[in-house]
């Protein structure tokens, strides 16, 4: 039987319907509520290319079950910068031009973002650290790390 689920999304209170609660959270994300900034990667909690934010906390989304999600608030891609004031993180990528084919990046930023707000000037070895389980099949980790020290000047 459908169920409505009330959200919260970058910054909107939002609601969806679905006939599992228990689906991920990705796919509301993405086919209900038309958020493409989380990527559909492996699946299954191994590439982060889903990654959102969870009351701050970056998450794979993938693998957290809509009905896990309750009063948290989620920020996506979208919710983190806009076209006219990119968040220091989206800027720093640009600048460092972190990407090649660029599915990777978007979980790379809400990685990063989340990382740099808990820790505002970051080692490299922390930043390794944090991006870790993020993969990217391309190899530009070493722009990604630049661009997120570049970022953490700015933040
Ligand atoms: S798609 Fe979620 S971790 Fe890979
Ligand atoms: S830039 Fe292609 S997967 Fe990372």
């Amino acid at each position: 039987m459908p169920t409505a689920i009330p959200l919260h999304v970058n910054g909107q209170a939002t609601r969806v319907t679905v006939d599992d609660p228990d689906m991920p959270l990705l796919y509301a994300l993405r086919d209900n509520l038309g958020l493409h900034g989380p990527r559909f990667g492996c699946g299954v909690g191994q590439c982060g290319s889903c990654t959102v934010h969870l009351d701050g906390r970056p998450v794979r989304s993938c693998v957290m079950p809509l009905s896990a999600v309750g009063k948290k608030k989620i920020v996506t891609l979208e919710g983190l910068g806009t076209t006219d004031k990119l968040h220091p993180v989206q800027k720093a990528f640009i600048e460092e031009q972190a990407a090649q084919c660029g599915y990777c990046i978007n979980g790379m930023i809400m990685e990063a973002a989340a990382l740099l707000a808990s820790n505002k000037k970051p080692s490299d070895v922390q930043i390794k650290q944090a991006l870790t389980h993020n993969l990217c099949r391309c190899g530009t980790h070493l722009r990604i790390v630049r661009a997120v020290k570049r970022a953490s000047a700015g933040v």
